[in-house]
């Protein structure tokens, strides 16, 4: 699992010259962090950041799972110094809406520390499996709670993100920080990859709609593209908002693309027949960084990941009402959701470093 994230390492040093330039504040710990932190990205990804004592601790062991070489007896100095000098930042408090809808809320906390649960898939079995973004491939059984790890396939896994499936069994991806689209026939193995047009428009959520079309939204950009399956053709369709960064996608029953977008703090819509947008304002204001989301039918679930705790919000387009809940553990990120075929929905929890079902009553 090295050579994913050393791809991921020389695009960091590449894009941020002014690593050398950072002074971190004295204190004891301040030489394990600069012998330790630096390496792979500038430190202002360090200095930054702002987290809890906890999250720290999560973070340095996602950066040892990526191949930081911090030593064991490291580890406390380390997160006693990160929190006192880069606290956790002000978040805007989850607003929770009330409403009709009824839900349970199951978590899970799986055992490697800091894996960086990003992408979780229910299957038919019961079982839910997950990619750790920073550790490895895993599966969970909710049923027994036991979890099996799994080898990445090596030659399709360098760098794969938010892999879904077609009708035809082909296998969708986007890769982010390359700037493209993949398409990975699992039969003859060939993988042809697309350059997304928009330089550095970081393809993310991709999802295939019922006519057998792969849409996904460019984080980098405030476009929604799709791509032609036969020539590889690809069509981006502008967001009206430039600021707009759509970060996840659900497609509902009548093939209109929903977005989160991430900058702004909206739920929106696009109608590709027509190129039309609506929006609507997410709950927990313009800093709610609206982030994992599914279609549930006709019905928009998503999560805020910038208000504390994070929330699951669901968004009726026949009535436009909204409806959200607080995420137990708090979330630490919902950065994706998916719904299992028997109609629950599952929750990576990232910065809590969990999975979670959601159950409606
Ligand atoms: C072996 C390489 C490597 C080392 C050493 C390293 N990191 Fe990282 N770090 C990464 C990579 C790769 C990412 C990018 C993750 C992403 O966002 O995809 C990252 C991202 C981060 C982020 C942003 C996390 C987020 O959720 O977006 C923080 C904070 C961070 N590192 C802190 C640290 C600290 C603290 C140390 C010292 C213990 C450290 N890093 C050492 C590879 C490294």
């Amino acid at each position: 699992m090295k050579r994913p994230h050393a791809m991921a390492c020389a695009a960091f040093i590449l894009g941020t010259p002014a690593w050398a330039q950072i002074t971190l504040p004295d204190g004891p710990g301040k030489e394990l962090v600069s012998k330790n932190c630096g390496t792979c990205h500038a430190m202002s990804r360090v200095t930054e950041a702002g987290y809890t004592a906890e999250e720290w601790r999560n973070s340095i062991h996602m950066m040892k799972n990526v191949g930081a070489t911090v030593q064991a007896g490291e580890i406390d100095a380390m997160v006693a110094y990160l929190a006192k000098n880069f606290p956790a930042k002000p978040r805007p408090a989850a607003v929770v809406v009330p409403g009709d809808a009824r839900v349970s809320i199951r978590e899970w906390f799986v055992p490697t520390a800091g894996s960086r649960p990003h992408d979780p898939l229910p299957t038919a079995d019961g079982a839910l499996w997950y990619t750790g973004q920073f550790s490895n491939v895993r599966k969970l059984n909710p049923a027994t709670g036991a979890v099996t790890e799994y080898a990445m396939p090596d030659p399709a896994a360098r760098d794969p993100h938010t892999p879904i499936f077609d009708r035809d069994g082909i296998l969708w991806f986007t890769v982010q920080a390359g700037n493209f689209v993949g398409r990975l026939d699992p039969k003859s193995g060939e993988v042809k990859l697309v350059p997304s047009p928009t330089p550095r428009s970081r393809p993310y959520g991709i999802l295939v709609n019922l006519k057998n079309v792969p849409f996904w939204v460019e984080f980098g950009s405030n476009k929604v593209a799709s791509i032609d399956r036969d020539t590889m053709a690809i069509r981006e369709y502008a967001l009206p908002d430039p600021a707009s960064r759509p970060r996840r996608i659900a497609i509902t029953p009548d093939d209109a693309v929903w977005y989160t977008d991430y900058a702004r703090g909206y739920l929106g819509r696009l109608n590709p027949a027509t190129g039309l947008v609506d929006e609507w304002p997410s709950p927990g204001g313009p800093k709610s960084q609206p982030y994992g989301m599914l279609a549930d039918g006709e019905v928009i679930w998503y999560s805020e990941s910038g208000v504390k705790p994070n929330t699951l919000v669901r968004f009726d387009p026949r009535t436009q009402r909204f409806q959200s809940w607080i995420i137990p553990s708090g979330g630490g990120v919902v950065r994706h959701m998916v719904r299992a075929p028997d109609g629950k929905f599952a929750l990576a929890l990232s910065g809590v470093n969990g999975v979670a079902l959601v159950e409606k009553q």
